[in-house]
C-alpha cells in the first residue's frame, strides 16, 4: 500500500483533518463544537463545521509541511460521507469536494463506521476483530466476511452514549454524561434490577435509559448509575460473545466514545480471558471521531481504487457499514472455499 491522504471527519461534534500515508499519522488538527447548554444542535454543529473547515484543512497542511509533506504530495482527499447529521455531513462533504476539485486530486466517500473499525486494525495488532462500535449515535457488532463488514447486532432504538446522555440529563447531570456516570458508578456494588433488553442479536436502550430515570425516585444516583453501566454493558458483551462464537473468529476490538470506559473494558476483558480470544483497545486519540480514521479509510479505498466521482458523492445521514463492497481486504482460504461452495 502506498499514497498519502487527506481526510475530513464531522458527522457530529467533531470538525478534523488529518493526513496520513502508509507509515503513519503525519499531522491531525481538530476543532470541537461545544454547544453553549445541553446537547448537540446540529444547525449550530453544522455552523461550526463551516466556520472551522477552512481553519482545520490550512494548519493540517501547515503541520504536515512541517515535518515534509507538502500540498503536492497528497494523492486523494476522503470525508465522512455518513452515517451522522445529515447538515453537518453535507459542509464537510462541502469542503472537501471544495479541496479535491482545487487541488486537483480524486475524491472518496468513506463509511464513518467502518474507519472506526480500520483505525483500530491499523494501530492495535488486531487483524480479523469482532468489533464492537459504541459511540453516543452508534452502537454496532461487526465483523468481517466475504467481501463485506456484516452487522452482526446493533441498537434498535439509540445509542449507547445517548442512552446515558438522556439518563445523566434526567438526573441533573452535565452533557456528556458517559464520563461522570463511569465515576459515580464506581461508588456502589449495589445492582437495582434494570430491563436487560436483548432481541436475538441486537440490543435496545432506550427503555433502560427511562428505567433508570424513574429508578432514581426510589435509589441513589450512585446505585442507579452503577446498575445502568451494568446492565447495558452486559447487553453489548453477550453479543459481542455470540458474535465471536457465531463467526469462529479470535479477537475483539474495541472503537467509539463509549470504549473509553474501564468497566466496560473491563468486562470484554474477562469475556475475552473466558474464550482465549485477545482483546484490542485503541489509543484513546484514535478510538473517539477522528480525522486520521478518515484519512487512514481513505488511504487504503484509494489503493484499492474506490473513487467516486463529485456527481456522486452526495451524502448519506444512513449509510450502513454493510453496504460498502470491501476490496481492500484477501479472503483467507476459508472464506474462499465458503464463497465457491
Ligand atoms: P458518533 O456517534 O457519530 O460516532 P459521537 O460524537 O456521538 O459520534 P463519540 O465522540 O464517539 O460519539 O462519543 C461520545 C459519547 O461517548 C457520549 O455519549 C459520551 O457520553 C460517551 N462517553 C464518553 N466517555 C465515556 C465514558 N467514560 N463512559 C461512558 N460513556 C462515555
Ligand atoms: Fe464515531
Amino acid at each position: 500500500m502506498k499514497g498519502t491522504v487527506l481526510g475530513i471527519e464531522g458527522t457530529a461534534w467533531n470538525l478534523s483533518a488529518a493526513i496520513v500515508n502508509e507509515k503513519d499519522l503525519i499531522a491531525e488538527v481538530t476543532d470541537t463544537y461545544k454547544p453553549a447548554t445541553g446537547g448537540i444542535h446540529p444547525r449550530e454543529a453544522a455552523q461550526h463545521h463551516a466556520k472551522y473547515a477552512s481553519y482545520v484543512v490550512r494548519k493540517v497542511l501547515e503541520e504536515a509541511k512541517e515535518k515534509g509533506v507538502d500540498v503536492q504530495d497528497i494523492d486523494a482527499i476522503s470525508f465522512s460521507q455518513g452515517p451522522g447529521l445529515g447538515a453537518c455531513l453535507r459542509t464537510v462533504a462541502t469542503a472537501a469536494r471544495m479541496l479535491a476539485i482545487s487541488l486537483d486530486k480524486p475524491l472518496i466517500g468513506v463509511n464513518h463506521c467502518l474507519a472506526h473499525i480500520e483505525v483500530g486494525r491499523w494501530k492495535t495488532p488486531a487483524t480479523d476483530p469482532v468489533t464492537l462500535y459504541v459511540s453516543g449515535a452508534n452502537s454496532q457488532v461487526l465483523a468481517y466476511r466475504r467481501g463485506k463488514y456484516r452487522v452482526f447486532g446493533e441498537t434498535l432504538d439509540i445509542g449507547l452514549g445517548n442512552a446515558f446522555d438522556k439518563f445523566a440529563r434526567n438526573a441533573g447531570i452535565s452533557h456528556p454524561g458517559g464520563p461522570k456516570i463511569e465515576e459515580l458508578a464506581r461508588k456502589s456494588t449495589n445492582y437495582i434490577p434494570l430491563p436487560y433488553v436483548v432481541k436475538g442479536m441486537d440490543f435496545s436502550f432506550s427503555g433502560l435509559s427511562t428505567a433508570a430515570s424513574e429508578a432514581l425516585r426510589k435509589h441513589s444516583l450512585e446505585d442507579v448509575c452503577y446498575s445502568l453501566q451494568e446492565t447495558a454493558f452486559a447487553m453489548v458483551v453477550e453479543v459481542t460473545e455470540r458474535a465471536l462464537a457465531h463467526t469462529g473468529k479470535n479477537e475483539v476490538l474495541l472503537g467509539g466514545g463509549v470504549g473509553a470506559n474501564m468497566r466496560l473494558r473491563e468486562m470484554l476483558d474477562i469475556m475475552c480471558d473466558e474464550r482465549g480470544a485477545s482483546f484490542y483497545v485503541p489509543e484513546k486519540r484514535f478510538m473517539g471521531d477522528n480525522g486520521a480514521m478518515i484519512a487512514y479509510l481513505g488511504l487504503l479505498m484509494y489503493d484499492s481504487g474506490n473513487i467516486i466521482e463529485i456527481a456522486d458523492s452526495h451524502v448519506n445521514p444512513n449509510f450502513r457499514p454493510d453496504d460498502v463492497m470491501v476490496n481492500w481486504i484477501e479472503d483467507n482460504q476459508q472464506e474462499k472455499e465458503d464463497v465457491s461452495n
